[in-house]
């Protein structure tokens, strides 16, 4: 279905849980989150439907967030009952890692198709004090198992934070080019635990790397190949270079709010709802599209709920 800005909505981003393992300290409260009361968040059930009616208006592509989706009970039931259904494409998982080594054979198995695992420095000491709680071997370990299992087309989500990695730049690259993965550079962006203070413009990533060579776009990544490399560097700067205009993608929260845009409050309740009257309500919410951020002119989203709550 298109948007009152002739934008074809064909993605639907799905949070499955706003808890997650890691307190990465731009995302989570130092406490975490106040655990939603028992049947707070969809059932797969309730998830299932959801796509279901989405994929009636058009959704093709579905992508499972969190929090950290892998620390949802029944994941993997969630995979295969989304997976199964007619007009489903493509199945994506956004994960932190930590957990990839246990589940990537089951999620391959359960239909999911290609993951993103989020990674922001490949140095121990800074990744246990930027998640607060997590080891940076064991997100190593799921990338190897996600290998092993099958996923091909793996992205690096990698948020550049001034004072934390810029250093690390052209060791991200270099992973780019000696293995078959597209390493993303994210700009920090001022919602829930994100600020402005360490905000890093993706093109430090072309000043740091001058060999990289523009490649094909794809979704909200600029692309660049590093000549004699296999895999790619993208970049995602939703502040230098909004890319509403191409937007093509609804989110549902874990607790079943449909949001029309990342960075606006207005949420559109979807529980209680199944066939006909669910499809309405989806539809309300993809007419219902802003045509884009105003993070630039504010200087904050005009979201106010954690990144965790709505899944990136
Ligand atoms: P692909 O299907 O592999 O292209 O994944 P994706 O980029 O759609 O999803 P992912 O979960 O890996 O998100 C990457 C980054 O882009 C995260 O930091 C998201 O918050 C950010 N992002 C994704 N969608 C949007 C969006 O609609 N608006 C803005 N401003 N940022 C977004
Ligand atoms: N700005 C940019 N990206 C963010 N993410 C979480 N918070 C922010 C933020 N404030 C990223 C995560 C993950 C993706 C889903 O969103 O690192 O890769
Ligand atoms: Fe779409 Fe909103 Fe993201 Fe812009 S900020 S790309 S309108 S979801």
């Amino acid at each position: 279905m298109k948007d009152a800005y002739s934008r074809d909505v064909t993605y639907l981003r799905l949070s499955v849980t706003d808890l997650c393992d890691l307190r990465c300290r731009y995302c989570m409260p130092a406490g975490g989150v106040p655990k939603l009361p028992r049947g707070g968040v969809c059932s797969v059930e309730e998830l299932v439907e959801i796509t279901r009616q989405a994929v009636r208006l058009g959704v093709r592509k579905v992508r499972l967030t969190g929090g950290e989706p892998l620390v949802r009970r029944g994941i993997v039931e969630i995979c295969r009952g989304v997976a199964a259904l007619d007009g489903v494409e493509e199945l994506c998982l956004t994960t932190n890692g930590t957990a990839l080594s246990r589940f990537a054979g089951p999620l391959r198995e359960a239909g999911v198709d290609r993951l993103n695992v989020s990674l922001d420095t490949l140095r121990p000491d800074r990744f246990a004090h930027m998640t607060r709680t997590g080891r940076l071997e064991d997100v190593l370990r799921g990338l190897e198992a996600a290998r092993a299992a099958g996923f091909t087309g793996t992205k690096l989500n990698v948020v550049l934070m001034d004072g934390f990695n810029r250093d690390e730049i052209p060791d991200f690259v270099e992973l780019a080019r000696r293995s078959p993965l597209e390493v993303r550079f994210i700009e920090l962006m001022p919602i829930g635990q994100g600020t402005r203070e360490r905000f890093l413009p993706a093109a430090a990533v072309l000043d740091a790397c001058p060999e990289l060579e523009e490649a094909e776009s794809s979704g909200v990544a600029r692309r660049y190949r590093i000549p004699g490399g296999m895999g790619l560097v993208g970049l995602i700067e939703p502040m230098s270079r909004r890319f509403c205009r191409g937007c093509d993608r609804i989110r549902v929260t874990a607790d079943g709010r449909l949001k029309p845009c990342l960075h606006s409050d207005r949420e559109i309740p979807l529980r209680g709802l199944s066939g006909e009257a669910l499809r309405r309500a989806i539809a309300g919410g993809i007419a219902a599209k802003p045509p884009h951020h105003s993070m630039a002119e504010t200087g904050r989203s005009g979201a106010s709920r954690n990144m965790n709550q709505i899944g990136g």
